[in-house]
């Protein structure tokens, strides 16, 4: 078993550490966040992740996992130091690898001979060989490993992702080191990949785009379903069942957003830009999410009749997606911001984002439950999937809501009993 570092005490630090430390492996996680570290210590993990909280539990209690301040703390004696910081977008586009930069200088003398650093943050091209460099400038020993160990977990599901990935991922230009790398992961079951460090970087960027893509094209095809009167529930009920194309990632919707893809896609198009390759195809996809969120407020304004000042908006869903707390980059905030900005009285309900979101618009009424968000509302919007918006009583919500009239963002709501009820309907692509 290793001693293992880990730098950020993130959605993807506080994962890596945890599950870690359930594979057997001595953990110590810093963070520059005083207060998080102090709650992390007492077991509050802060962020809704399944199964997070008993793992963080286990290693305290097993005390295979502790929480320090400062990457420092962290790397001293680590035989792994994995960093995983924030690596948000630049303001070219590019990602920002200021966080990273800090800890290494920050972490470069305490290493010893031996030690391998891992970037498991999303970073562009180039970035193990920086890494390396930095290393050296900073005046580490020389006998260092570094690696890309690339991360593919997904909000919601973090910790059974790590435990039971589709592939680990590992760049590295000595072979030894990818070994010892991928020894950290024996007992996890899942095709380990070795490959040069560039490659390991582009396979994080390149899926995440591909996954935006197919998301921006089922977008596109239901913007088309609805000019042509086809339902784009049964079209891609109809594409899925072909494992080529298969079902995850074709639910139309309010566009992509999150932590990752939006600040990814605009890093892998910086990427391509630096060696002089437009990638048109992805630069479409970037502008059609743009506009895919246009759509949905398009069809929020046509729902109030043109007139969306001084109305009220009812809203379910702020996150990102469901089964998370993050509102970082999520489509639905954006809208919300948009409304508030037309004048429009926004309540909205939120099963587990509502109070942060209220910090971010300015304006923005959080109901305690979803029926609350609906009173006296003209529209009715959904715009996260979370499943309990299915199963609501919908008799209630008519009683309550002045307009009924529902734009449903995520084609959650079953449109025949929608409008059975006297709701006009309005989905994505049906
Ligand atoms: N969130 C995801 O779903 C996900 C999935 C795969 C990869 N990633 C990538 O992983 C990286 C981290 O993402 P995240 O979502 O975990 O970020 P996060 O913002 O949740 O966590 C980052 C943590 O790093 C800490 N930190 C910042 N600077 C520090 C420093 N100098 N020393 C010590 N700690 C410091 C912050 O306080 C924070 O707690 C990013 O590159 C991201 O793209 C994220």
């Amino acid at each position: 078993m290793s001693r293992v570092g880990v730098v950020g005490a993130g959605y993807v630090g506080l994962t890596t550490g945890a599950c870690f430390a359930h594979l057997g492996h001595e953990v110590v996680v810093g963070d520059i966040d005083t207060d998080k570290i102090h709650r992390l210590a007492k077991g509050d993990i802060g962020i809704l992740e399944e199964g997070l909280p008993e793992l963080v539990a286990e290693g305290l209690s097993t005390r295979r996992l502790r929480f320090v301040v400062g990457a420092a703390s962290a790397a001293a004696d680590a035989e792994f130091v994995f960093l995983c910081v924030p690596t948000p977008r630049g303001s070219e586009g590019d990602a920002d690898l200021s966080a990273v930069e800090d800890v290494v200088r920050e972490i470069a003398p305490l290493l010893t001979p031996g030690t391998v650093i891992v970037n498991k943050s999303t970073m562009p091209v180039g970035s193990t060989a920086l890494v390396a460099r930095l290393l050296g400038a900073a005046g580490a020993v020389a006998e260092l490993g570094v690696a890309s160990n690339p991360e593919f977990l997904r909000e919601g599901t973090a910790a059974r992702d790590f435990l039971h990935p589709y592939r680990v991922v590992i760049g590295a230009d000595d072979p030894a080191v990818a070994v010892r790398v991928s020894e950290l992961y024996r007992d996890v079951q899942a095709p380990v990949l070795v490959t040069n460090p560039a490659s390991a970087e582009m396979i994080k960027y390149a899926s995440n785009a591909f996954l935006a893509m197919k998301v921006s094209y089922v977008n596109a095809v239901a913007n088309l379903c609805e000019a042509v009167n086809a339902d784009v529930r049964e079209v891609t009920l109809g594409m899925g069942y072909d494992p080529r194309i298969g079902f995850e990632f074709l639910h139309p919707g309010p566009g992509w957003g999150g932590s990752c893809f939006p600040k990814d896609t605009a890093a892998l198009l910086h990427t391509a830009a630096r060696v002089d390759d437009d990638f048109p195809l992805l630069a479409a996809v970037i502008s059609m999410n743009d506009a895919q969120q246009d759509r949905v407020v398009d069809k929020i304004r046509d729902a109030l009749g043109g007139a969306p000042a001084g109305r009220r908006v009812g809203v379910w869903g702020l996150t990102f997606k469901a089964n998370t707390n993050d509102l970082r980059d999520s489509p639905a905030v954006a809208i919300v911001r948009r409304l508030v900005e037309d004048g429009v009285a926004v309540r909205a309900y939120d099963p587990a984002g509502g109070e942060s979101a209220a910090e971010l618009v300015p304006g923005l009424e959080v109901a305690a439950d979803p029926y609350e968000a609906c009173v006296d509302a003209d529209v009715l919007v959904v715009l996260t999937e979370w499943d309990e918006f299915r199963w609501l009583d919908f008799t209630r919500v008519a009683g309550l809501s002045t307009g009924r009239s529902i734009v449903d963002a995520r084609n959650l709501l079953d449109p025949a009993a929608m409008r059975h009820l006297g709701f006009a309907y309005r989905g994505v692509g049906r």
